[in-house]
């Protein structure tokens, strides 16, 4: 992403908050995993969408009108010691001369010098309740300043949620943004298509899952989410991420793996039978999930609401348990008392972006959201059919979904991971090839 688009962004907001506001955001913390290892660090979604600085320990100013510069940058100063041990640091001077930043200071100096800006505001920016710690640390700083309003100190008057600008922002994609999206859709294209070409019956989920990591990381990619890669009776567990089973011949895999790349995610679901070939039952079951998955995906246009690709879903599907058998009834009566949420449990999508879930209202007031050009969404239909009594014993321990990522275009939906496999003929010769 160039820095001009983050400048743009900035603007944006600025706009928006105008004179009199300040916006303060602080970067992610770094998590521990077990005593002295910590988690790869990765950026704070909202201040990365702001500043491109991808440093722990900073935290980012937005003063519209400010005389001394109206973007701020707090980060850790340069330390020959400690760089020799984690690397490199911008430091203030490296926040001014590469991220654009209009003024920045020693983020240990937070506490001489955030107040004072504060105090000559009369709205507060902030993002409440993500991280409790900073939480506290505005609440010390407002404080320190109420407790000299004897003294004639000024405290701003108003607290607005950041989050609502933002997130509101974030929902429309830039043109840079669906590029950086359609690079991160490709790769993990590439990934399913590597996964494809090598499941067989024998192999471990953990396996196939290998070929994901290693397919992202050759493409400077890092996994999006936990990849899930479950066969048999583990694709009806949603959320599935063991991954420790050896794939049986006969068994459907449901893998769902997607990457983030320059920090936008994919998210994609394909569900391949192990031995090469669906089973009559298994291509019934994922014939009803590709239709319902094409009619959503057919849903995704400007205008239409937020929730018209779930009902297109949700119709198809219950129409398809009634044909295999599954569900009794009128398909009118059966859509109305939510007939089939026992094997479709979930939603059929949900915005996408730098965050897999991500962020943007999804209802206006009581109404669903209208799509408009620039949203990006998932959608994701399924069938699952555990082991359980009421599934005909043919059926059980079918786990299907589909799940692509499609951008809202004024000419109709775009999908951004198009050229996957995913009609039953064709996934089965790629995987005989
Ligand atoms: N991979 C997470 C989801 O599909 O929502
Ligand atoms: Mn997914
Ligand atoms: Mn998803």
């Amino acid at each position: 992403m160039k820095p001009e688009e983050f400048a743009r962004r900035r603007d944006q907001l600025m706009r928006m908050m105008g004179k009199g506001g300040i916006a303060i955001l602080p970067a992610a913390p770094v998590r521990k995993r077990s005593r002295d290892v910590e988690y790869r660090f990765r950026q704070d979604s909202d201040f990365y969408y702001l500043t491109g600085f991808a440093e722990p320990n900073a935290v980012a100013v937005l003063a519209p009108g400010r005389e001394n510069g109206e973007f701020v940058l707090f980060c850790r100063e340069r330390d020959s010691e400690k760089e020799l041990w984690d690397g490199s640091r911008s430091g203030p001077d490296g926040a001014i001369e590469s991220f654009g930043a209009d003024d920045a200071f020693p983020v240990d100096d937070i506490d001489d010098i955030l107040p004072g800006m504060i105090e000559s505001c009369s709205r507060v920016y902030y993002t409440m309740g993500m991280y409790t710690d900073f939480d506290s640390q505005i609440a010390e700083w407002i404080n320190s300043l109420r407790s000299r309003g004897a003294r004639g100190v000024h405290t701003p008057q108003e607290f607005v949620a950041l989050d609502h600008l933002l997130h509101d922002m974030r929902l429309y994609k830039s043109r840079a943004e669906v590029t950086a999206m359609r690079r991160a859709a490709r790769v993990a294209v590439g990934a399913h298509e590597r996964a494809m070409r090598m499941v067989r019956p024998g192999l471990f989920e953990y396996e196939v899952e290998a070929e994901y990591r290693h397919e992202f990381r050759r493409n400077d990619a890092w996994v999006s989410y936990s990849p899930i890669v479950g066969s048999g009776r583990n694709a009806c567990t949603l959320h599935y991420v063991d991954n420790n089973c050896e794939l049986k011949a006969g068994d459907l895999v449901l893998i769902d793996a997607g990457c983030e790349l320059d920090y936008y995610a994919s998210d994609i679901t394909r569900t391949l039978p192990v031995s090469g070939r669906f089973s009559t039952e298994q291509r019934a079951v994922y014939e009803i999930v590709l239709e319902a998955q094409l009619a959503a995906i057919d849903k995704v246009r400007k205008g239409n609401h937020w929730n018209d690709p779930h009902d297109a879903a949700v119709r198809v599907i219950t129409r398809g348990l009634k044909k295999l058998g599954l569900l009794e009834g009128t398909l009118n009566r059966l859509i109305r008392d939510a007939a089939y949420q026992p094997y479709f449990m979930h939603r059929t999508g949900h915005w996408l972006g730098m965050d897999v879930h991500d962020v943007g209202d999804y209802k206006v007031g009581e109404q669903w959201r209208l799509l408009e050009s620039g949203m990006v969404m998932t959608v994701e239909p399924g069938i699952y059919l555990p082991a359980t009594s009421k599934v005909p014993a043919r059926f059980r321990n079918i786990g299907v979904r589909i799940e692509d990522d499609v951008l809202v275009t004024g000419k109709g939906p775009d999908v951004l991971s198009k050229g996957l496999a995913k009609d039953p003929d064709r996934v089965e010769a790629l995987m005989a090839a």
